[in-house]
């Protein structure tokens, strides 16, 4: 049985990562993999979580099962981080996912559940997993139109002029902010004209949020997922902790199902069915932590400090670094670094430079010219910018 196995292609981005650690070269800089870090190259614990979890290791005293849709109190706290004020709660159903990753598989089985026949809208480009995700389940997907390489901004016309052909019932994923892996995102402008579109075409939105608070703020990455919340009758969001809150291996997710009131008690059941068929009961520690937090003012407003001190620093590393491209190539092609946001950028330049930083500078950046800001520091970015320079000059 085991010998009509056949050889998985390989995951690009994790791939990438063990090519790094093996690298020898001192001077290697990583840029692959969406990790923050810090200006020394950790990626530290943030203080409000190891805050949070001294305080369950003396308060809990029990690991017996929770709830399969996780603790109720994760998914409250949650829905308020993500959706504000928005949206009436008994039009909400949610489970506890592993990972923002979990979220969308649970997502995309949900989907093929109650529509089988739905075809799955993605941009052009995005994160690698979800098209994988998408075509192990036999999920059929199209892309529409998205990034713009030549702007490095959004192909608006493009892609709205793609959703206008999408059939009734099919599923629009979008990244809620932080496009990955591009970092171009669309304006709130945009975001109320995709909604027209949605409801005009009779489409369902699904938002995958896997770095809220990495882009604008908490609020305004969270605009365009709430947009579609009071505007469509139905609406899926995976929400990812792993970034915000630092907690990558805790595997901290959730799925919302937001939909008619009538029908919140069934979609919950689904749900829980759903969880209970891949994995029963979903992680605890990780949401724990982050319920802990968010229900805490103090440890609340020390997580959002560290959050927002994180973000400011990827901003200035994005200004730091479109200004030394600036300077080394004498025009502003890349000026866009500076207007993108999130942790990615896509420079938009061929594979083969890419594949030539890495051998001849040592620079690690995934093979569409993604690069991780957070990968970089003040020291790096001159590094980066020469590297750039005379490679892609
Ligand atoms: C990334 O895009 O690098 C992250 O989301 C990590 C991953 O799992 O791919």
């Amino acid at each position: 049985m085991l010998g009509n196995l056949k050889d998985q292609p390989a995951d690009k981005i994790l791939m990438l990562m063990a090519s790094y650690r093996e690298d020898p070269r001192d001077d290697k800089i990583d840029l692959g993999v969406g990790v923050y870090k810090d200006p020394d190259g950790n990626t530290p614990i943030m203080s409000a979580v190891k805050k949070a979890e001294e305080r369950l290791l003396k308060s809990e005293t029990t690991k017996s099962y929770t709830a399969l849709s996780g603790d109720p109190a994760y998914a409250q706290a949650m829905r308020e981080l993500v959706f504000g004020e928005t949206g009436a709660a008994d039009r909400v159903a949610a489970i506890a996912t592993p990972g923002g990753t979990g979220a969308f598989r649970q997502g995309v089985d949900l989907i093929r559940m109650a529509n089988p026949g739905a075809t799955i809208w993605v941009s052009a480009p995005t994160w690698p997993n979800h098209l994988s995700i998408l075509k192990t389940t036999g999920t059929p997907f199209v892309e529409y139109r998205y990034f713009d390489a030549t702007t490095g901004g959004v192909d608006f016309d493009g892609m709205v002029a793609d959703l206008n052909s999408a059939k009734e019932g099919d599923v629009v994923l979008l990244h809620g902010c932080c496009h990955n892996p591009t970092g171009a995102n669309l304006t709130a402008d945009q975001w109320h004209r995709v909604a027209e579109i949605l409801l005009e075409r009779k489409l369902v939105p699904m938002v995958d949020l896997a770095y809220q608070g990495f882009g604008d703020g908490l609020d305004d990455d969270a605009q365009g997922t709430r947009i579609l919340a009071e505007t469509q009758p139905e609406l899926l969001v995976g929400a990812s902790c792993s970034k915000n809150f630092g907690i990558y291996r805790e595997r901290a997710g959730i799925l919302f199902a937001i939909g008619d009131a009538s029908d919140t008690k069934t979609v919950q059941g689904n749900l829980n069915h759903l969880n209970r068929q891949n994995y029963s009961f979903p992680p605890d520690h990780g949401p724990r932590i982050v319920t802990t937090i968010l229900n805490d003012p103090q440890l609340r407003a020390e997580w959002q400090a560290e959050l927002e001190e994180m973000r400011s620093g990827m901003l200035a590393l994005r200004k730091h670094l479109a200004d030394e491209l600036r300077q080394r190539l004498n025009d502003d092609r890349f000026d866009f670094i500076a207007r993108h946001r999130g942790m990615f950028s896509r420079l938009g330049v061929d594979a083969d430079k890419v594949e030539a930083m890495r051998r001849d500078h040592g620079i690690y950046m995934v093979g569409d010219s993604r690069l991780n800001i957070a990968g970089l520091n003040a020291r790096t970015v001159p590094i980066l910018a020469e590297a750039i320079a005379k490679t892609c000059a």
